[in-house]
């Protein structure tokens, strides 16, 4: 879609920071920027594609002819402000959880059902980070195989929670090096040095939290259908902005190691790194930046002689793909 106006709702945010350089390395097509943000942010100024940009303070007027809006402030923010912009004419993409069960809402990953694209009524929303990543690497598997069962161990950075909890991370870091007392408001737990079970809260009745809840649900809506069985475990651990996920497949029919490498190796967004020589496989620190969801530790399990119960590792920017980089995809499928 070519955007005469365009807005980034957030974009003084850790995504919405990252949405104008993805929209810069894409050269997404538009004629006019709006930048919003919260009062706090009003006046400030950014400078994109060598032009100064004033952040201007989001209300309900805000989306007077703005044809399409990136939101990315959080679910409370969408939930106030996007019936206005729809009500304006704008389309919203939003990067929130805030609309993504909606049956009235598409919910996309372009590489896997951009056609769902096509039956928004003005909100279209960008999955959880956690369940993008894992079904980049997963949807090639389910294409060929089909999926019965899948176990996921995720380890989560930072920036899943903003800006400020990223800058947290640094602060602890630095702060427990030199023997202080890490500051802790971000998280409910210093996250430097740390590993503890995501932060997001718990469903008494089952034990399990949001963010896996989530995993689960956006999936089987992602997928059109509720056969495949998903068992989450979410937990956060001290990296910065690429998330890494630790994935059991039960696959419904027999598997061959070279097919699915292929099978990877060509789907648009992944990559393949499955260095076993080397020892040497998707880790956060070579991915973030990166654009695509990397995959590899590919094996059978040791007693599986069926070759249908397969193990993987994949890591994706929870930044990019999982987030500002999947919604300008969604943006560009319009
Ligand atoms: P601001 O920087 O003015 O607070 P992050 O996920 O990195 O924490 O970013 C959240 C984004 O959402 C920021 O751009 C932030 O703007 C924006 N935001 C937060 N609260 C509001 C609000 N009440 N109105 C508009 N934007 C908001």
């Amino acid at each position: 879609m070519k955007a005469r106006k365009l807005a980034i709702v957030g974009a003084t945010g850790a995504v919405g920071q990252e949405m104008l350089k993805v929209l810069e390395k894409r050269d997404f097509p538009y004629d006019e920027l709006v930048l919003l943000a919260s009062a706090r942010s009003a006046g400030k100024k950014i400078t994109f594609r060598g032009k100064e940009y004033t952040v201007q303070e989001l209300t309900e007027n805000a989306f007077e002819g703005i044809d399409l809006a990136l939101f990315s402030a959080g679910g409370s923010i969408t939930k106030k402000f996007a019936p206005a912009a729809v009500k304006a004419g704008t389309i919203v993409v939003d990067n929130s959880s805030a609309y993504r069960m909606d049956p009235e809402v598409p919910l996309i990953v372009p590489e896997i059902n951009p056609e769902d694209a096509k039956k928004h009524k003005g909100i279209l929303a960008n999955p959880n980070c956690s369940t993008i990543i894992m079904l980049m690497a997963v949807y090639p598997i389910y294409k060929l195989y089909g999926v019965r069962r899948l176990v996921v161990s995720t380890y989560q950075a930072a920036s899943g929670a903003g800006a400020a909890a990223m800058q947290e991370l640094e602060d602890q870091a630095k702060a427990m090096l030199a023997g202080d007392q890490p500051p802790t408001e971000a998280f409910p737990f210093p996250l430097a040095f740390n590993v503890f079970s995501h932060n997001s809260s718990l469903y008494p009745e089952n034990g399990y939290n949001q963010e896996e809840v989530k995993m689960v649900k956006e999936s089987h809506k992602i997928l059109g259908s509720s056969n495949l069985k998903i068992s989450p475990t979410c937990i956060r651990v001290g990296t910065f902005r690429a998330h890494a996920e630790s994935i059991h497949l039960e696959l419904e029919k027999e598997g061959d190691l070279d097919e699915i490498r292929k099978a990877l190796s060509s789907f648009p967004g992944v990559q393949l790194k499955d260095d076993t020589e080397k020892n040497h496989f998707p880790m956060p620190l070579e991915v973030s930046g990166q654009d695509d969801v990397y995959v590899g530790r590919l094996r059978w399990d040791l007693d599986d002689s069926e070759h249908k119960n397969l193990q993987l590792f994949c890591v994706g920017d929870q930044l990019l793909k999982g987030a500002a980089l999947n919604a300008v995809q969604i943006a560009e499928i319009l």
